[in-house]
């Protein structure tokens, strides 16, 4: 990952009169082609095309960027830290099914590629990695810390974990044990009560105020001045919470959102004192746990302060599966008619998800996931209707962090038949999510340098360029219950979540999006 000066050296430019490349930016005009729909009196749709002018803005300079992870030193936090490090090192190690050595499979930055276009002689379809279609972060060059309620260093709670192999773990271990989580706030009554015992690293008082917020925000300075960065991403990979209530007065705006904190309000939750410490100190900051993190008055201080917040909730197996499996089925025209969802696992997760209140949260974030693609389609399914949706999560010690997530698919097919399909999915939950931490963390900061302004149509015309909404809904790929901005609708479909990923890139460097139409060979 060449870089000169801190600006990443490119592996292709555009050749446009649309596309300028400076020093330190990359400057595009986009023409944004969208349709408007309206209905006549009588019932009849007329669809309008639409174009407007966008001016997009990349910095080229990618910075030095921290990592900052709460709950560091979980089943996540330990296996991305030393999934980077052995990656960094360029580290192989013996298995008994062999050598194997560090990669980043399963991150879609690193490890998956976009086509750029067609070789004009040839005709041959060039595919370039994700990672080098913007200048981006590379996840080897990130500087990680972070915070738990667990003082281990990361190399014991790595072997608490029970992830890696003991191979791989003696070599990272040196460095993993130098690492040790900051104190963070404990509030008992929004995990689990069984993960009373490893909290012995904990900010005093025992529900939210100022202090804490502040403290979050030294961090965060600090982290960021021992370490020399530009920007630091801050990501919550602790324990699922409870619901907060929403509460007229307490966290409906971010005014009473911030007097509640220092009221010391029992609604609000340690993950929300994050967001608002992480807002203020203009940090990114995105939620990898289903709860509702980001209340109204969260959402409305981030708006305020231009800082960028994601979430929610990983999606690493069962609802990834889940939203390309629907958006197959439904749009093939078969009706679904129900899913059942069991799961099954062993991990820390498991054991704060089998109290009711967090299993709650989870069985929210995990059922939602079908309704957009269910909407869509007004010949299946009449308004209002949707297919039938549980979700089981139980905790079996013995699994460990081998979850085992089992689904039922029915159907209704042509002449009243039916189709099931089952999936039986295992795999250790901590390798498909640590990923997806890289991910989330590297599109975030991408995000913090690339700025727009309209220059006319239907889009509000700006004069300055800006940057995109505070609400980063380009994350959904890697989430299950995808933040949007209010009012904005919610894309559960995988496939569209990852064209508006990479179309939304391409456009950044001028390049239309992929419309997978290829002409070019259907009509010599
Ligand atoms: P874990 O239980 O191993 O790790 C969570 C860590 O957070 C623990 O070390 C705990 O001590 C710490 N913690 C709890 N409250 C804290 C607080 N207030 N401040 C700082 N640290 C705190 O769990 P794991 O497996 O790493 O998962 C983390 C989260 O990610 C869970 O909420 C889980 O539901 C979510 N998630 C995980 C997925 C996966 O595939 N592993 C997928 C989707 C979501």
């Amino acid at each position: 990952h060449a870089t000169e000066n801190g600006v990443k050296t490119d592996l292709f430019t555009v050749d446009s009169p649309n596309v300028v490349y400076t020093d330190d930016e990359i400057k595009s005009k986009y023409i944004y082609r969208t349709t408007s729909v309206a209905q006549g009196a009588n019932g009849k749709y007329v669809a309008t095309p639409r174009e407007t002018v966008y001016d997009f803005k990349v910095e080229r300079k990618v910075g030095k960027v921290g990592m900052m992870l709460v709950g560091w030193g979980g089943n996540n936090g330990t296996t991305v830290t030393a999934g980077i490090i052995a990656n960094r090192r360029g580290l192989a190690w013996d298995t008994r099914e062999g050598p194997r050595a560090a990669n980043y499979f399963g991150s879609v930055v690193m490890g998956s590629t976009m086509k750029l276009g067609t070789e004009s002689k040839t005709g041959k379809e060039i595919n370039i990695p994700f990672h080098d279609v913007l200048p981006m972060v590379h996840p080897n060059d990130l500087v990680i810390g972070g915070w738990d309620i667990s003082s281990m260093n990361l190399a014991q709670a790595m072997d608490r974990a029970a992830v890696l192999e003991p191979t791989l773990k003696a070599m990272v271990k040196k460095e993993m044990a130098e690492m040790k989580p900051l104190p963070s706030p404990y509030y008992p009554d929004f995990i689990a009560a069984n993960q009373g015992d490893r909290a012995d690293n904990v900010l005093e008082g025992s529900k939210a105020c100022m202090a804490h917020v502040e403290k979050i925000r030294k961090d965060i300075r600090d982290f960021k001045e021992a370490n020399a960065l530009d920007k630091v991403i801050v990501q919550w990979t602790a324990n699922t919470e409870r619901y907060a209530d929403i509460i007229e007065g307490v966290n409906d705006t971010a005014d009473n959102l911030i007097k509640a904190v220092e009221s010391g309000h029992e609604e609000v939750s340690p993950s929300t004192v994050f967001a608002v410490a992480c807002i203020l100190e203009n940090a990114p900051f995105i939620n990898g746990s289903p709860q509702n993190t980001f209340v109204p008055g969260a959402i409305e201080l981030a708006e305020k302060h231009g800082a960028f917040v994601g979430g929610d909730d990983f999606k690493s197996g069962q609802t990834k599966m889940k939203s390309a499996l629907v958006d197959f089925m439904i749009n093939a025209g078969i009706k679904l008619t129900s899913i059942a969802s069991y799961n099954h696992l062993g991990n820390n997760d498991g054991m704060n998800l089998s109290s009711q209140k967090q299993f709650r949260s989870k069985e929210i974030s995990k059922s939602n996931v079908v309704d957009d693609m269910v909407e869509a389609n007004n010949i299946l399914y009449k308004p209002g209707e949707h297919p039938n949706h549980t979700v089981v999560i139980k905790y079996m010690p013995a699994v460990g962090d081998n979850k085992r997530a089992l689904d039922e698919y029915y159907a209704e097919i042509f002449m009243g038949g039916h189709q099931t399909i089952s999936l039986f999915n295992v795999c250790e939950d901590s390798l498909l999510a640590s990923p997806l931490i890289i991910d989330l963390v590297l599109i975030a900061e991408m995000m913090t340098r690339i700025s727009w302004k309209a220059e006319a149509g239907d889009g509000a015309n700006t004069k300055d360029y800006k940057g995109f909404h505070s609400v980063l809904s380009i994350l959904s790929y890697m989430l299950k219950a995808p933040l949007t901005p209010p009012g904005t609708p919610v894309v559960n479909a995988l496939a569209k979540q990852r064209g508006a990923l990479t179309n939304i890139f391409r456009a950044c460097v001028g390049l239309q999006p992929e419309s997978d139409m290829t002409l070019e060979h259907k009509l010599f």
